[in-house]
């Protein structure tokens, strides 16, 4: 069993969930497929990179990326930081010959996207692993989603409808961070958690081929954060601030049509109070439904159109050691996983995938496709018209 060492880059957030994840993979699989050892940790905020090191257990602490691209022992890199970097640290550590785990959205923008994908092709006939940070595919529940479809036991899809409703931005005096601002973000509600339910869909009824949307900002301005709008780091707020413009949308909702003619509509907003991480995917097949709420990440509601007639209807399968991950879903259904056990599969498979040599989805490109979904989405809201996917 190899040991591989980590190097992370960008301690805050996702930085958390990515330790977490490889901590936890050789005490929840075992064996195993390579033992994670915490290298180097970085990030621009001196404060918060010295911290991590001593609370995460990594051997050292930087604040330069390139510390940890130029450091030969670094076998693999955990990219989280905010989306605009995404590109620029994946490509230099693909290219020095590490594997990357690269958090979601991709990138800020298409055309770094396929760079990255470019790289990552390029990198991958050396046996480099190249997986972006789409966990939520590898809910235990939504693999039994894919399998229930790929054995034919809901028929063919007719319709997938997603959504992913959150409340943290419905409040106007929350400040304007990197993720309001389109130089970093890219986009808002879509780039930040409507890419995730696009993986999904995308993952359950293949490619999208065109959209139609809508998309809005509802609150056009936000205070500036303690620290000023570049500041890419914890969220500082500041009750006096002046306020600036937000570039970027609240809320995408769009319908879409599938490449193996399904149908489908997702949704993606930070502003339905009452919602936390509300992600809902609904499949209707010929044959049958799958319904499921990440709320509720440990059931699956199926219906089959085969059950008796006074039988018909949902009815709920808890997740456990007869499901995908079983090893991480402890001995009985019902004793349920949360997000740290959902990190921990992630980080695993990537283990796995470079043990193997085997690349993992989401691949980076799968994950530009995802980028190019959210192009044609923000181009058909300005159209007002049906557009195709690149
Ligand atoms: N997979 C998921 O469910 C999920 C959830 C949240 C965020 N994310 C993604 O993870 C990434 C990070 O988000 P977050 O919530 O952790 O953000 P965050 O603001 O909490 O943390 C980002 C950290 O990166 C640091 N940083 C910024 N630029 C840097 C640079 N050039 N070099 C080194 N450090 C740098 C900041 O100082 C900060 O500590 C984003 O791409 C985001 O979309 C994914």
């Amino acid at each position: 069993m190899k040991n591989i060492k980590i190097g992370l880059i960008g301690a805050g957030f996702m930085g958390k969930a990515h330790v977490v994840g490889y901590s936890n993979v050789p005490k929840l699989f075992w064996p195993a497929p390579a033992v994670p050892e915490l290298k180097t940790v970085c990030d621009i905020d001196e404060e918060t990179a010295k911290d991590a090191k001593d609370r995460f257990g990594f051997k050292e602490w930087t604040t330069d990326w390139q510390d940890i691209i130029n450091d030969p022992e670094i076998d693999a890199v955990s990219i989280c930081t905010p989306n605009d970097s995404h590109a620029k640290i994946s490509i230099a550590a693909l290219e020095a010959g590490k594997h990357v785990l690269c958090e979601k959205p991709i990138s800020n923008n298409p055309e770094d996207a396929k760079a990255m994908a470019d790289a990552a092709a390029q990198a991958s006939s050396d046996g480099i692993i190249a997986m972006c940070a789409y966990q939520y595919r590898r809910v235990p529940a939504v693999v039994q989603a894919k399998k229930l479809i790929e054995d034919g036991s809901i028929g063919d899809i007719l319709n997938i409808r997603t959504t992913y409703l959150q409340s943290w931005s419905a409040d106007p005096d929350s400040p304007l961070s990197w993720r309001f601002q389109k130089k970093y973000a890219g986009a808002g509600a879509l780039g930040d958690i409507g890419t995730h339910v696009i993986d999904i869909a995308q993952y359950l009824a293949g490619d999208i081929e065109e959209v139609v949307s809508n998309v809005r900002t509802f609150i056009k301005e936000r205070p500036v954060q303690e620290g000023g709008a570049d500041l890419l780091g914890t969220v500082k707020v500041d009750p006096d601030a002046a306020k600036e413009p937000v570039d970027v949308d609240d809320e995408a909702s769009f319908l879409a049509n599938f490449k193996n003619g399904a149908v489908g509509s997702i949704e993606a907003t930070r502003n339905a109070w009452g919602r936390n991480n509300y992600i809902t995917v609904e499949v209707h097949g010929t044959k049958g439904s799958i319904l499921f709420n990440y709320e509720r990440l440990n059931e699956l509601q199926v219906s089959f159109s085969e059950d008796p007639e006074d039988r018909r209807g949902f009815k709920t399968i808890y997740t456990g050691p007869a499901h995908s991950y079983g090893e991480v879903t402890w001995n009985i259904p019902g004793m349920n996983i949360g997000y740290g056990e959902l990190k921990t599969i992630e980080s695993y498979d990537f283990l796995k995938a470079i043990a193997d040599k085997k690349q993992p989805s989401t691949s980076f490109n799968e994950a530009y496709k995802v980028d190019q979904v959210c192009e044609a989405v923000l181009a058909s809201a300005e159209s007002r018209r049906w557009e195709k996917v690149k």
